[in-house]
């Protein structure tokens, strides 16, 4: 049986995510800090889905991952997927200190320790949840923009620490445009894939080994358009 983590799983994409690969006959590793819905996906799937229970803003994040390892009996793939993101047009410093904590520090320590782990194993899989808003900054919500941009950037390094250390580990960045969670807010979305067509499309494009996905794949003519948009023009939309 394959092995996965999937750092946030309690709720919306990552708990679709692991009911995809538990329906694939994956082994399954689900975190959040909602005790009662790991349990209730444990109960449903008990021959598939094992949990620990913590919050990535704090300091315990190594040992739960290091516990649900040896509860797996090893790890082919981890996904971080748990997210922050609230409108900060006031600039509040208490979302943008929770965006960062959770979505760049939180992030890079696992992230860091899952690459790490899986050169002393000589290979493996890494994938994470940025998003659209990665391509330019925000002024709804600045330190969101940032904290994507900051995972897509940090993942790009490793692909190339991967390549040149000349070891078959994977990195996979997934940037959803509007996915139907509690996540996606906003007035003015469009697009809005429903959750499972969203998991199915990542399990896909994981298996698959794409270095970057865009959910679901119309997201990437908006990704160029961002990108492409000279600042002149993207400062009225962004
Ligand atoms: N939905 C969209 O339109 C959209 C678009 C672009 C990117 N994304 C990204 O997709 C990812 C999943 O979001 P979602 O839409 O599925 O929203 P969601 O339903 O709110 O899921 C967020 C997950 O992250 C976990 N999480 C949040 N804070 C945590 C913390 N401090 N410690 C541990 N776990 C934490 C939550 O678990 P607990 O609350 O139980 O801790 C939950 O399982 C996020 O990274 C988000 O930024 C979503």
């Amino acid at each position: 049986m394959k092995k996965v983590i999937i750092i946030g799983a309690t709720s919306g994409i990552g708990r679709a995510l692991a009911q995809q690969y538990a329906a694939h006959n994956w082994l399954v590793g689900i975190t959040g800090r909602r005790r009662a819905l790991l349990d209730e996906l444990q109960q449903v799937l008990p021959d598939n889905i094992l949990s620990e229970c913590f919050d990535v803003r704090g300091d315990e994040n190594i040992d739960c991952i290091k516990n649900l390892i040896q509860q797996l009996g090893g790890l082919d793939l981890l996904i971080y997927n748990s997210g922050y993101g609230e409108a900060s047009e006031s600039l509040n410093w208490e979302i943008d200190k929770n965006t960062t904590l959770n979505n760049v520090n939180g992030f890079a320590e696992i992230v860091n320790f899952a690459f790490n782990y899986f050169v002393l194993e000589g290979r493996g899989h890494i994938a994470a949840t940025s998003s659209i808003a990665a391509s330019r900054g925000s002024s709804f919500a600045p330190a969101y923009s940032a904290s994507k941009a900051y995972m897509t950037n940090y993942m790009e390094g490793l692909y190339i620490k991967a390549f040149k250390l000349k070891l078959p580990i994977y990195i996979t960045d997934i940037q959803p445009g509007f996915v139907k969670t509690k996540m996606a807010k906003g007035n003015k979305q469009f697009w809005v894939a429903p959750v499972e067509k969203a998991a199915q499309q990542i399990y896909t494009g994981i298996q698959q080994k794409k270095r970057k996905l865009y959910i679901t794949k119309r997201w990437r003519l908006v990704a160029w358009l961002i990108g492409c948009m000279p600042l002149t023009i993207y400062k009225k939309l962004g």
